[in-house]
């Protein structure tokens, strides 16, 4: 049976066997799917060791993304763009090709929650990588224009210079304007409830805020974006679901439904 697995450090909580096992079940592909614990020091010897063992791909997650990124004897351009890989696909040949499938899964969950992109004013808030791992699909949208801003505004400044696209560009937090009709949180100040020092009225005049984190309750920012006013707000669940779909579509060329998965993860989280 082809043998895929999630590997990252901590991870006895990944939602990904789940979801990658109901993808097969919906779709009836016969494949086995498992969570592994790598120690820091063995990731890449683990990788080579699970080739040669038959697998057939990985999902990679914290804190290995970036080695998985060195690793990899081909990457694709968006992985090349994210500077990081969540999927490793062991090809025929033996060349382990390195993706990325996060800011699709990004962007799928914003047009299946209804969300237009396509000559919009998008606001990513960070620059750390899951930022820059959201760029290039986001652009690949035709949004009017995607402006970055961050704490540390250097590393928003970073992220224009490497993309060098004319729709975007770098605004420090204190000079953002109300102008704004999608407005995305990738910082990771929702994980200890922290908000992002943004201006209320930036924030109040977009359609949707969307937060890249979830939880069993709406995080801190999207509660605040309802309280201001905002009529969308949407977690990052869905992203998490959609970028596992996006892996499964590369092993095993067949776009698994992902509703039914998000409803359940949902109900399970409250
Ligand atoms: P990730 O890969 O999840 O993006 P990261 O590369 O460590 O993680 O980046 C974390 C992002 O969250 C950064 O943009 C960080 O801002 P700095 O570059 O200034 O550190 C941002 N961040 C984390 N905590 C924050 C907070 N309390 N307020 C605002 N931004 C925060």
């Amino acid at each position: 049976m082809d043998k895929y697995l999630v590997i990252g450090n901590p991870i006895a909580h990944s939602k990904s066997p789940y979801i990658h096992q109901s993808f097969a079940k919906e779709t009836q592909q016969t494949m086995d799917y498992q969570k592994a614990l790598v120690e820091i020091d063995d990731f890449e010897a683990f990788i080579q060791q699970f080739q040669a063992q038959g697998g057939r791909g990985c999902n990679i997650t914290v804190p290995f993304k970036e080695r998985a990124f060195e690793l990899a004897g081909q990457l694709t351009p968006r992985a090349k763009a994210a500077g990081a890989v969540n999927t490793l696909i062991f090809q025929n040949d033996g060349i382990i090709l390195g993706d990325n499938t996060d800011g699709q899964g990004l962007v799928g969950d914003l047009l299946n929650q209804g969300v237009e992109l396509k000559s919009k004013r998008i606001l990513i808030i960070g620059a750390g990588g899951a930022a820059r791992g959201c760029i290039l699909p986001l652009l690949e949208q035709a949004p009017t224009s995607i402006t970055i801003t961050n704490r540390t505004y250097s590393k928003a400044q970073q992220l224009e210079s490497e993309f060098e696209h004319s729709a975007l560009n770098s605004v420090p937090l204190s000079e953002l304007k109300a102008e704004f009709d999608v407005i995305i949180n990738s910082t990771s100040a929702s994980l200890s409830n922290r908000l992002p020092e943004v201006e209320e009225s930036v924030i109040a005049t977009a359609h949707c805020c969307y937060d890249m984190a979830y939880g069993n309750e709406p995080t801190c920012f999207l509660t605040w974006a309802k309280d201001l006013g905002v009529a969308q707000t949407v977690d990052g669940l869905g992203m998490l679901v959609g970028q596992a779909a996006e892996s499964f579509r590369l092993w095993r060329g067949v776009t698994p439904q992902t509703s039914k998965v998000l409803a359940t993860l949902r109900e399970q989280l409250s």
